[in-house]
């Protein structure tokens, strides 16, 4: 279905455009057509007081980060900041000088997806631990002479700065501060030893000369999106694991599809063997997974689940089912890559789950069909294709190469699927695409369904829901739930049908406790901010607020030059939001160039200083629940 059938090739005016919103958009017009019976707006009718109830913020180019007139924002904790180990309290240096090892008891660099957590007997309004992702490193800000002359100190300290810091964090009198020291203080890197458990645990895939059992693993990384567990557990997921590694064996499918090339991109094999794959072959199956952490427990080991597969994981969102089964949620954040729900085979009814919830069940994948429909295709070894002759030797080669098996059953490639919610309300799951260059090239898959555009320039959010609202169920309805764009755009294509503030290439995405679904976008680094071509209208990288009632669409939030806004949550009470902010400054080149580290930004500490991703505090001057 070409998407110029479904808009009209002038600009539309508002009016017409928020009646079309409002009466269904375009998956509602799909489904209606052919009688599908997804719920649409009806679902959720607005009952009583609006949910959103700020002054939209003004497209910024500033590089500061702005929220509503009556809100503050703060910063908590940036990159380099001890997180609050007890005795390991080395303090952030603005050069950039702090050795490997004080990085290993420092914020990591990059922040990304984060949770909340109450601590047992503490006020969870006032106190709680916060566990965050730090997703890849800027090498020419994180070494004092950057990249160049690489070494096996500055290899360490780069591996120190990726993975997962927990903090504990406390409203003082003058406004929320990181507690140290703290118990709960940790940093969880690249080198932090680890469990490997679920099917693959033990497997030849994942045997190497270090760990010939394939049952222990030495680190996390990339850790973008993150999901947490009913039972008080943080999930962080592994996303582009292939730039870690050389030598990428082109006869390889696995390699080839995940992107391993000859070189890596932060050069950690020319100091750590175990990056080489001519000497380490099986290190990189041992990347792309979901792993499972204690907040609570600073002494507690990791544990990857191999049982939810393996590929650029971005966000892992579970829910019980109504019959117990634990469900998770996850998507591939690569062009024309696939969305996944794992079901577990022991039911969860509150307490201490069943210790292999996580390791036992089935994988599937998602097809969606142009009809509105859509199906689950179970990922199991020895069905529809998954065979020994086909490269499949056992479900463990199946979830390792969860990519490839994806495609012999038959899944939807995506526009690239980022962050996963779940609407309460409804039931319904909403999934981020946050944009696909490649859709419609030579080769490539092509517009239609659930992906209806060709050179996907502004991304676009879509929901389902599962037959029966039972979320083991195997077949479900979908429809797009709004498409970004820019309508001042001349290129019908490029307008999408967004009511209210025009965005582009969303991947956060929360539901808050009141229902307000949360956007949060990653303009690339070559076009965010930038006074000409598609996203010349609209500024830097922002977060929005959308009432899924009316699909309006506030912003909320605009971020520092070359951002990007990623991870949110909210304390119990609605009144503190957490937020992160990205690779302020960050360039078109692979790193910044150390001799000018602040071309595009300074953003927190100003002229200067070099640009420091972090965490941010929002509140309202006057107490109240954000948003309203
Ligand atoms: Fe790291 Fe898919 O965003
Ligand atoms: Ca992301
Ligand atoms: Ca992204």
């Amino acid at each position: 279905m070409s998407l110029t059938t479904l808009f009209e090739p002038t600009p539309v005016p508002l009016d017409v455009a928020r009646r079309r919103v409002l009466a269904g958009g375009l998956g509602s017009a799909v489904a209606a057509v052919l009688g599908v019976p997804f719920g649409g707006c009806a679902m959720s009718p607005a009952s009583g007081a609006p949910r959103l109830g700020f002054a939209s913020v003004p497209v910024s180019w500033d590089d500061a980060v702005r929220v509503p007139a009556g809100y503050s924002a703060e910063v908590l904790i940036r990159w380099g900041e001890p997180v609050g180990v007890a005795g390991q309290l080395p303090a952030l240096t603005a050069d950039a000088s702090s050795s490997a090892a004080d990085q290993a008891v420092q914020s990591g660099m990059h922040h990304d997806g984060m949770h909340y957590f109450a601590i047992p007997g503490a006020d969870p309004n006032r106190r709680g631990v916060l566990a965050m992702n730090h997703e890849y490193t800027d090498e020419g800000l994180l070494h004092r002479d950057g990249h160049d002359s690489l070494t096996a100190e500055k290899v360490r300290k780069s591996q120190h700065a990726v993975g997962v810091s927990v903090i504990e964090v406390e409203r003082a009198a003058d406004g929320w501060r990181v507690v140290r020291p703290s118990r709960y203080a940790r940093r969880i890197h690249a080198a932090t030893p680890m469990r490997i458990a679920g099917p693959c645990a033990g497997n030849a895939t994942m045997q190497t000369p270090a760990d010939p059992t394939g049952r222990s693993s030495l680190g996390t990384l990339n850790n973008c999106a993150h999901g947490y567990t009913p039972w008080g557990t943080y999930l962080t997921c592994e996303e582009n694991f292939q730039n870690y590694f050389s030598n990428g064996d082109e006869r390889n499918a696995d390699h080839r599809r995940a992107g391993v090339g000859r070189r890596s991109r932060y050069g950690w094999d020319r100091f750590d063997d175990r990056f080489d794959l001519a000497k380490h072959p099986n290190e990189v199956n041992r990347f792309g997974w979901v792993v499972e952490i204690d907040p609570l427990d600073a002494q507690s080991t990791p544990v990857k689940r191999t049982a939810l597969g393996r590929w650029s994981h971005e966000v892992a969102l579970t829910h019980v089912a109504k019959n117990g089964r634990v469900v998770v949620y996850m998507g591939d954040d690569r062009r024309n890559e696939h969305i996944y729900k794992f079901v577990s085979r022991h039911g969860y009814a509150g307490g201490v789950p069943n210790p292999a919830t996580l390791d036992e069940g089935t994988l599937y994948v998602a097809r969606f069909d142009a009809n509105g429909r859509g199906a689950w295709l179970p990922l199991v070894h020895g069905l529809a294709g998954l065979t020994p002759d086909k490269g499949f030797a056992d479900q463990a080669e199946v979830l390792v190469k969860a990519r490839l098996a994806s495609t012999a059953v038959g899944a939807t490639p995506m526009d690239r699927p980022e962050w996963l919610s779940l609407d309460a309300a409804s039931g319904d799951v909403y999934v981020t695409l946050t944009n696909n260059s490649d859709r419609g090239k030579p080769g490539m898959p092509v517009a239609g369904g659930a992906n209806p555009r060709d050179n996907n320039v502004f991304g676009h959010i879509l929901r389902w829901r599962e037959d029966g609202n039972d979320h083991t169920s195997l077949a479900f309805s979908w429809e797009i739930f709004i498409l970004a764009g820019d309508p001042r755009l001349a290129d019908a294509d490029k307008k999408g049908n967004v009511n209210g503030d025009a965005f582009g290439s969303p991947d956060g995405l929360w539901f808050d406790p009141r229902g307000v679904l949360w956007i949060q976008t990653d303009i690339s680094t070559n076009l965010v901010g930038e006074k000409s071509g598609d996203y010349a209208n609209l500024g830097n990288n922002v977060m929005l607020a959308c009432d899924p009632a009316t699909r309006e669409v506030r912003r909320f939030l605009t971020g520092p030059n070359k951002c990007e806004i990623t991870g949110v949550i909210m304390t119990p009470d609605n009144r503190t939001m957490f937020v992160n902010i990205q690779h302020p400054g960050e360039t078109n080149s692979e790193f910044s160039d150390p001799a000018n580290v602040n071309k595009l930004s300074s953003w927190p500490d100003g002229p200067g200083r070099r640009p420091r991703s972090g965490t941010i505090v929002i509140r309202r001057n006057d107490g109240g629940v954000i948003g309203t």
